[in-house]
């Protein structure tokens, strides 16, 4: 049976910032709350699309393999701000790679988006069905926030992250996994009214926002990320002082610290980038653990940790032993179309949308 190793990485965060100063214009909000609550000083807003981004991450983590978009024979792609219901983003993101041989589809797991989609991949590869899978977590989450709003609105961003999983003998990848779900829970974490359920006569655009429950979600969050992980280490036989790094789900800084005092762990093995880009869902994984190996925060052969919470409620938990290499072996020039629209033209019509229904 073949395992499945990381051999590429990648991200395409877009250039456009939104500070928490830019957000005290907006809403009634302050830095210092975002800070203290959260973690987060900074998010990206992206002027393109969730299939543009991918496609520049997806870029990225196959040079860094060193291989090419021929090689691919899949693409998973985690996200739930896709460009359109159908088609998917996965096969959209085929398309601009020109990765002809690779079937395609989307994981809508919400932020647990990218463990389901890792743990797809590499026991697809197991199977011995597929051997190079393209893994992607990518969002566009400010299309969907209300920014009159400021219980959501500080809270996301855009972004998107990739890696290359690769079939090989070694005793590397996935060594355990946990994917689950608390659906009678849904509705404390929820879109409406983008979907079948939505009443066409008597429609509540108000509503279309993202709606949370923080305080609900948050106290789920803190148990289940941390007894998942401590179950998956569990599964692998692996003990808590062998752990490398932690790569957790980046949704507020006190979850996470949460989760690693669950584990633990010393500071140092956490892995947080939470305060340049906010709550990115699906990307935050796959964009932390590019910049952990940017970072040189991943040792040859380490044990990495990674788990995540969110909508559904969905939560994903996973142990993976890295290969060799730390290095990419190459590099691309991807990169997304020029932006010549400042933050606050690219949030108009995002401004216009909700405030005319605060209004109305
Ligand atoms: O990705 C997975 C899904 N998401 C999450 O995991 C997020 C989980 N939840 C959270 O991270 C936190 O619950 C939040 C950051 C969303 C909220 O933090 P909190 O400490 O739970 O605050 P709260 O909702 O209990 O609100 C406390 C106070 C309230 O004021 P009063 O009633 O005490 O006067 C809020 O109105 O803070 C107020 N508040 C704000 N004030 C300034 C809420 N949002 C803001 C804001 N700026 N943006």
């Amino acid at each position: 049976m073949a395992n499945a190793m990381i051999t590429g990485w990648g991200k395409c965060m877009p250039e456009a910032v939104l500070s928490n100063h830019d957000l005290e214009q907006i809403v009634d909000t302050s830095d210092e709350w975002i800070t203290t609550r959260t973690g987060i000083k900074e998010r990206r807003i992206s002027h393109a699309e969730v299939s543009d981004m991918s496609a520049v991450a997806g870029a990225h983590a196959l040079a860094a393999a060193g291989k090419t978009a021929a090689d691919l024979d899949l693409i998973i792609v985690g996200t739930c701000t896709g460009d359109s219901l159908i088609p998917s983003t996965a096969s959209l993101v085929q398309a601009k790679l020109e990765a002809w041989q690779a079937g395609a589809f989307d994981v809508n797991a919400a932020c647990s988006g990218f463990i389901y989609s890792l743990v797809i991949g590499s026991n697809m590869i197991a199977a011995g069905t597929h051997r190079t899978v393209l893994v992607i977590g990518a969002e566009k989450l400010h299309y969907h926030l209300d920014f009159t709003n400021r219980a959501t609105a500080v809270l996301f961003g855009d972004g998107a992250g990739a890696v290359v999983l690769e079939a090989t003998d070694e005793d590397v990848g996935l060594l355990a996994s946990e994917l689950g779900m608390d659906g009678s829970a849904a509705s404390i974490l929820c879109i409406p009214e983008h979907g079948t359920s939505g009443d066409r006569r008597n429609p509540d655009p108000r509503e279309s926002g993202i709606n949370m429950d923080g305080p609900e979600v948050f106290r789920r969050a803190v148990t289940t990320m941390g007894d998942a992980s401590v179950r998956v280490l569990e599964k692998a036989g692996i003990s808590l002082d062998d752990i490398g790094l932690l790569i957790p789900h980046q949704a507020n800084v006190r979850i996470i610290d949460a989760t690693a005092r669950r584990l633990k762990l010393d500071p140092a093995k956490v892995m947080i980038n939470i305060e340049s880009y906010g709550n990115t869902s699906a990307a935050t994984i796959p964009v932390a653990l590019t910049e952990a190996l940017e970072s040189h925060r991943i040792e040859p052969g380490a044990i990495i940790v990674l788990a995540a919470f969110g909508a559904g409620l969905s939560w994903g938990a996973a142990v993976i032993r890295w290969g060799q290499r730390v290095e990419p072996l190459g590099t691309s020039a991807a990169a997304l179309p020029p932006n010549n629209r400042s933050t606050m033209d690219l949030l108009a019509p995002n401004l216009e949308f909700f405030g005319h229904l605060a209004s109305s």
